[in-house]
């Protein structure tokens, strides 16, 4: 069967990661998390100084922009793909509220986006690929067979990621993730780069009453049409 890309978009936490995964696990695709790269870059600027008391140096940051190497390496026992940086796994180490403060501002910087989209472009170069992000339908792969966008409410997208951080052993607030997710929603839709915005082509999904089932569900239905006409 011919293969086709798959481009993810939306706000933060609406669950695109978990979709993605699913269907690439189903189709036999390769998935790729983009935000993990951002993340992944945003981390880093903070082992390196480049953030600190709240303020991003932007310039320092980008001096040593070529010391970042991302891969991902496939791993079994998960079924995805996870992330490294400089050959270190950073899959734990990205998810947390200090790195979602900044990642934002970092994946605001055009020549960030730029090294990255890069890669991104390689990664699904041929085809069989499920990919989410912000910008995916719209820059990444722009000629992508199925786009999707989802979005959901502030309040439930706060709750679903406050639950994360607190099973993950982290101690935060559900208005402190309310407020990043906010914030994020603000900056990633509004940034001159690049915003979050729906693809013409793009199939909005509302998940907010929906449940991980029902939401594969439609998902699926949706691949299932695309392939079959493919
Ligand atoms: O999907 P996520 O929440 O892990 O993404 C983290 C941040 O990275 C998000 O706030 C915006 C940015 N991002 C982006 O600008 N472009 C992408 N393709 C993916 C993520």
């Amino acid at each position: 069967m011919k293969k086709i890309t798959i481009a993810i978009d939306g706000y933060s936490s609406t669950g695109k990661s978990t979709v993605a995964k699913q269907l690439a696990k189903h189709l036999g695709y390769i998935y790729v998390d983009s935000g993990a790269m951002y993340r992944a870059v945003t981390y880093f600027a903070m082992q390196h100084g480049c953030i600190d008391h709240n303020q991003f140096d932007k310039a320092a940051l980008l001096s040593i922009l070529d010391d970042v190497a991302i891969s991902f390496k496939f791993n079994p026992a998960l079924g995805y793909a996870e992330v490294y940086l400089n050959g270190e796994n950073v899959e734990k180490a990205i998810r947390t509220l200090a790195v979602s403060e900044f990642v934002s501002q970092i994946a605001a910087v055009p020549e960030i986006r730029a090294q990255l989209v890069k890669i991104q472009k390689e990664m699904g170069g041929n085809k069989g690929v499920v990919m989410d992000g912000r910008d995916i339908g719209t820059v990444v792969f722009p000629n992508a067979e199925l786009k999707l966008f989802m979005t959901a409410s502030p309040e439930i997208r706060a709750e679903r990621r406050y639950n994360e951080l607190l099973q993950r052993g982290e101690d935060v607030s559900f208005e402190a993730v309310l407020r990043n997710v906010k914030d994020r929603d603000f900056i990633d839709s509004n940034r001159k780069d690049s915003p979050l915005i729906k693809a013409s082509d793009a199939i909005e999904i509302d998940n907010t009453d929906m449940d991980l089932k029902e939401q594969y569900d439609v998902i699926l239905n949706l691949v299932n049409q695309v392939l079959n006409k493919a």
